[in-house]
């Protein structure tokens, strides 16, 4: 197995965020002031907790400002859209980020949609759902971002390609659907209704896996050469012995890495492109900001 078969998403995220680094420090010089990224936090889920502390010090790495606020899980919806809209008016702010999934007596949608389009890095406003879905400038939502950046790095040109999205979430599947269709692929969404998934699949140049369910995408369904971005991170239940099961993927990797002509494996695929690409569109919105 060739070594170059791996993409290496965490290099790919490093050299990322040093360009970002250097935007950051000239922006700073230029507007007298740092780009600033601001994160929500509602409630204690682990994971949540985890992404945000490495968003705050990812942000302070790349010379930007990191805010972040955090309310109790049985905060009500008028203190957290308080907030936002005290976010929208901060011209210190220029990228609002609210933690996802929120607590269930939370409305998601009403959220996303009191957090101003021009600040909202995550690309989740039905505003810049829209600009992607038209081909207008807009904020791109992260991970999918993240993976056409990948794909463009190995591939080069995609146009032509058979490209098959597998899972149809607002936050992956659908953007990532729209960012492969400007790129002139053709291209399928695969969901968990879609008939005979594994020759539909077969069919692809390129396989985006966006599912959550673990190993899912068996080696005998990629194509020989095929391009595979694994968006899954699913962790296992412990094996013997063990109080923490191992991370993997929504491909099984180890059968399609035998397969595949380009692979991203979990952890160090997709998952370290997510916050650099965030970092990225903060600081886009930064300079947008200032004119
Ligand atoms: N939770 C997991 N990934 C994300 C993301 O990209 N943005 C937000 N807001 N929440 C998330």
């Amino acid at each position: 197995m060739s070594e170059n078969k791996v993409i290496d998403g965490k290099d790919f995220a490093e050299r990322l965020r040093g360009s970002i680094a250097t935007l950051a420090a000239e922006f700073e010089a230029k507007a007298g002031r740092k780009a600033g990224l601001a994160v929500v936090l509602v409630g204690e889920d682990p994971a949540s907790q985890v992404y945000v502390s490495s968003k705050g010090k990812q942000t302070v790495a790349c010379g930007m400002a990191s805010f972040e606020y955090k309310l109790p899980a049985d905060a009500d919806e008028a203190t957290l859209l308080g907030m936002i809209e005290q976010l929208n008016a901060d011209p210190a702010v220029d990228g609002i980020l609210v933690q996802l999934p929120l607590p269930r007596h939370l409305d998601e949608q009403k959220v996303i949609a009191t957090i101003s389009p021009d600040k909202d890095v995550d690309g989740f406003h039905v505003t810049n759902a829209g600009r992607l879905a038209v081909g207008q400038a807009g904020y791109v939502p992260c991970t999918p971002l993240g993976c056409l950046m990948l794909l463009k790095d190995r591939l080069g040109d995609l146009s032509g390609m058979n490209a098959v999205v597998i899972g149809r979430s607002n936050i992956v599947g659908k953007p990532m659907a729209q960012l492969l269709l400007a790129e002139s692929c053709t291209v399928t969404v695969a969901h968990s209704r879609t008939k005979d998934l594994p020759e539909v699949v077969r069919r692809a140049d390129i396989v985006v896996a966006a599912v959550g369910r673990p190993e899912m995408v068996k080696a005998d369904w990629i194509k020989p050469g095929a391009t595979v971005i694994d968006v899954g991170i699913n962790r296992l239940p412990p094996a013997e012995g063990k109080t923490k099961g191992r991370i993997v993927g929504d491909v099984d990797y180890q059968g399609a890495v035998q397969v595949a002509g380009a692979i991203t494996p979990v952890p160090g695929g997709v998952g370290p492109m997510t916050i650099a690409v965030l970092l990225r569109n903060a600081l886009v919105a930064a300079y947008d900001h200032i004119g």
